[in-house]
């Protein structure tokens, strides 16, 4: 019995990993599990003889139906091209976000097992007029590419989830911050840049106004609600299978008082404002507020406070990669 997980390799696919691993460990894992099968561009960064890493393209339907079978349990489907990625190469965001969704979906179908199947979507599909708190019935209205295929990846899963081909758990993320590494393709890389970068002693741009809000998770709360979606049965879930996960609502201003707050003024004047209207085009069509009672009545929680996100960042991951932080 296996569990696949689609960009295993990447941020939230290798914590998704992890923290199954660890479960399991723990004697409470999500679902009853055998092996973690990591299918990704590239190999899974997880060390452990109970993960498998599958190297290749999830767009080759020969490939996708010779890892999803009939010992798979549950598959999280995490793999994609990002926003910023997806604004840039329309039809490499299409192969991945859309036509690769729908070849996993088909590779599940054809099982005999009915796997949980767990998919990253992301406030993104939001856009267009928009009341100041977004509520679960809310029409999509995307005003990217990411957005507008992350759109038809969620009415795809919910579509074969009630069909009864697969059991869905879809999952619209917050934009994730504060996020270790470097800079990557999502339009959103600054909500972690202008904190990590400062931490760590390096300038960072500010490219939308300082009043724009963001709905932010840190990657710790991200990861377990994501592993929560997969534990949850299916009688608790709603019919329409997509849930707006738990963030919290903070102004880039507010953003920048917590890097003060934890980092000191030195950490803050490593920040500059440099508008940008390619991100400012894609970053403020999405909404910053959401009411999450429904999930949070599931059992996904929430951060505390953006403060604290900053505090699990400068703690955990930035010691590590600077040898010295404050
Ligand atoms: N991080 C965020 O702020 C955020 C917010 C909302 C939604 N999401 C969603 O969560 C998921 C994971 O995001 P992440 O931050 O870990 O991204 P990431 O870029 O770190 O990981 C994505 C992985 O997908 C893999 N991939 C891309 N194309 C592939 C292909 N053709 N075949 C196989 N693998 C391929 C990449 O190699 C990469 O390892 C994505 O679906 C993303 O859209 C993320």
């Amino acid at each position: 019995m296996n569990i696949i997980v689609t960009g295993g390799a990447g941020f939230l696919g290798s914590r998704v990993i992890a923290q199954l691993l660890a479960a399991k460990d723990g004697g409470t894992p999500p679902v009853e599990f055998d092996r973690i099968v990591s299918f990704d561009l590239a190999p899974s960064k997880v060390q452990d003889d109970r993960v498998d890493s599958v190297v290749g393209d999830l767009a080759d339907p020969d490939l996708v139906r010779s890892v999803v079978n009939d010992n798979t349990v549950a598959v999280f489907h995490l793999a994609a091209v990002l926003s910023g990625g997806s604004e840039e190469d329309f039809d490499l965001a299409y192969r991945v976000n859309v036509q690769a969704t729908r070849e996993l979906l088909e590779a599940a179908r054809a099982a005999t097992t009915t796997p949980r199947f767990i998919f990253t979507s992301s406030l993104a599909v939001f856009g267009g007029p928009m009341p100041e708190v977004v509520t679960d019935t809310l029409a999509t209205q995307p005003a990217s590419t990411y957005g507008a295929f992350k759109s038809i990846g969620e009415l795809l899963v919910n579509e074969y989830s009630r069909k009864g081909y697969v059991d869905a758990r879809i999952c619209r993320l917050p934009t994730i911050s504060v996020r270790p590494g470097r800079p990557n393709s999502a339009a959103s890389s600054f909500a972690s840049g202008i904190i990590r970068e400062p931490l760590l002693g390096e300038p960072s741009t500010v490219p939308v106004p300082l009043d724009t809000t963001m709905w932010l998770s840190s990657p710790d709360t991200a990861v377990t609600n994501l592993v929560h979606a997969l534990r949850l049965e299916a009688a608790d879930l709603p019919e329409w299978r997509v849930m707006n996960l738990p963030g919290v609502s903070v102004s880039v201003g507010e953003m920048l008082e917590a890097l003060t707050e934890v980092g000191g003024q030195q950490a803050r004047d490593l920040v500059t404002i440099e508008p940008d209207q390619r991100i400012i085009d894609i970053v403020c069509s999405w909404p910053g507020s959401f009411d999450v009672s429904g999930t949070l009545a599931l059992g996904f929680t929430a951060d505390m406070s953006f403060a604290d996100a900053v505090r699990q960042f400068a703690n955990e991951f930035a010691s590590q990669e600077a040898g010295a932080v404050r």
